[in-house]
């Protein structure tokens, strides 16, 4: 990149512009706060402009936006809030962010452009620089221009902005849109903002009308076309916020099919951009992976299974499940029904099976819950079995028990632990006990009532039903 060293270390400053209301979001939230790929929109612009290092970055947020501040803290650091208290335009907004002793060049986004690449802004730094231009805009044409600043043009030169609502019949034909991304000699800039006036169809201040200003100032004025208009599609509603995560799920599952993960149907695949997978591994149709998580070389996730935060080793097989930060260990198998909760952790070989759900507990190597079971709390040993419809009754109203299961241990199906108890190694449990009390190390644990068979019961209490019938039946037979 032409980074190192050259034009780019002469970026004095960024400005994110990210104080608007979001109006046509329709949300609670501010907008740039909304998610897709796994990342506020915010996250995305500003790590997208934070590889340039431009020296300084500034954020223009609007008031009471201390859910944005919280969020920007975790991006950069080092990134500054400017204040817009009242929404009064994206040229008031700029006016903001820059003081009297900024000089050198400026870039400014807008916070609703999440597709931005640090390569293209890279790309159009390197042409204003070359340019020496007063002003320029990245511009892009688009087959639907609704919604976006046309470039007005003059013997083919750049010589205005109109917003959509502000256009003519003939400018709404433009197809050249302008992106929201311009770079600033910032002193010119300074000088223009000062003329800025509010007569527009919004009545605000418009940062797109410092271009006629500085053309009227016999200013230079150039434009750099983005040849991907993808990369600038700005979010103003609900609708464009899926359109943008759709392209970034294409994005995504391009990149790692190249890098060597199967994909086999990437339009129901779901991968947020933090997610790790390696090569070999496959992902079966209807499948989301998110936030922090890890999938091992070879592993198979998938069809319709939700991980997030989650780590799955190699040869792995999870299916048709939902989990949650735990951890699957190689040639593990998860589902299919599968609901791993916060703080699961198996190792290696384990089997989790249907309609088994787990929470912060560690299974062992090789061991098995097949099916039915709730496992909470727990720590079970080495190749140790927990029958069908097994219990850890971890939870007596106030205070959550653990329970230890020893290394090849069995488990009898339908078993109620109640914790804290433990299960010594080789130990088993009889099927439909309660166990309340530790099971020594090869002790079988019997905690229920013993059978008693009353003969006769039937016939004589059931006289004339159909079992009597059938029970006399039987006794003639003989
Ligand atoms: C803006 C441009 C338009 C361009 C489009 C690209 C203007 C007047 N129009 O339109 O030419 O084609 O972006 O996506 O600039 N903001 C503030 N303070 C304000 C107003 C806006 O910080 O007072 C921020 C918003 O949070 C947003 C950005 O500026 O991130 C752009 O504002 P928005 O209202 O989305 O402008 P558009 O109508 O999309
Ligand atoms: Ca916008």
């Amino acid at each position: 990149m032409a980074r190192k060293g050259g034009v780019l270390s002469q970026l004095d400053l960024v400005i994110v512009l990210a104080a608007g209301e979001g109006v046509r979001m329709k949300s609670a939230h501010p907008k740039v706060l909304h998610k897709v790929a796994g990342a506020t929109l915010l996250e995305h612009v500003v790590t997208a402009v934070t590889k340039l290092e431009g020296k300084e970055l500034r954020v223009v947020i609007g008031s009471a936006d201390d859910e944005v501040k919280n969020e920007l803290s975790q991006i950069n650091v080092k990134a500054k809030t400017i204040l817009q208290e009242v929404r009064s335009g994206t040229g008031d907004a700029v006016r903001r962010a820059i003081t009297q002793d900024d000089s050198g060049t400026v870039l400014v986004c807008a916070g609703d452009t999440p597709l931005i690449t640090t390569q293209t802004l890279d790309s159009f730094l390197v042409e204003h620089k070359k340019s020496g231009a007063a002003a320029t805009v990245l511009t892009t044409e688009v087959p639907n221009p609704t919604g976006y600043g046309r470039i007005v043009r003059e013997k083919n030169e750049p010589a205005k902005i109109v917003e959509e609502r502000d256009a003519t019949p003939e400018e709404r034909e433009i197809i050249e849109i302008n992106t929201g991304i311009y770079a600033f000699d910032i002193s010119k800039l300074r000088g223009a903002l000062s003329g800025l006036g509010k007569e527009n169809s919004q009545g605000e201040e418009y940062l797109t009308d410092v271009i006629a200003i500085l053309k009227s100032k016999g200013e230079a004025v150039s434009t750099f076309e983005g040849l991907d208009f993808t990369e600038f599609l700005g979010i103003n509603d609900r609708s464009q916020l899926a359109d943008v995560a759709a392209i970034y799920r294409d994005r995504i599952n391009e990149a790692l099919m190249l890098s060597g993960v199967t994909i086999v149907d990437p339009a129901s695949t779901w991968i947020d951009l933090s997610v790790e997978i390696g090569s070999d591994a496959r992902i079966e149709p209807g499948t989301a992976i998110a936030g922090k998580s890890r999938i091992g070389s070879g592993a198979v996730i998938g069809p319709r299974t939700t991980l997030i935060d989650c780590r799955v080793d190699s040869g792995a097989k999870v299916f048709e499940s939902h989990c949650e930060s735990s951890e699957i260990g190689a040639n593990a198998k998860v589902g299919p029904f599968t609901h791993l909760r916060t703080g699961t952790v198996l190792a290696g070989e384990v089997k989790v099976g249907s309609f088994v759900e787990m929470k912060n507990s560690q299974v062992g190597t090789g061991s098995k819950v097949p099916h039915l079971s709730y496992v909470g709390d727990a720590k079970i040993g080495r190749e140790s079995n927990i029958g069908a419809a097994t219990v850890f009754v971890n939870y007596d109203g106030v205070e959550k028990h653990e329970t230890k299961i020893g290394d090849h241990v069995r488990i009898g199906s339908d078993s109620m632990l109640i914790a804290p108890v433990s299960i010594g190694d080789g130990a088993y449990t009889a099927a439909g006990s309660v166990i309340n009390e530790d099971v020594p190390a090869g002790a079988l644990g019997i905690g229920r009532a013993r059978q008693v068979n009353i003969l006769g019961w039937v016939l004589k209490k059931r006289k004339g039903s159909k079992s009597a019938a059938a029970a006399e039946k039987k006794e003639k037979g003989k």
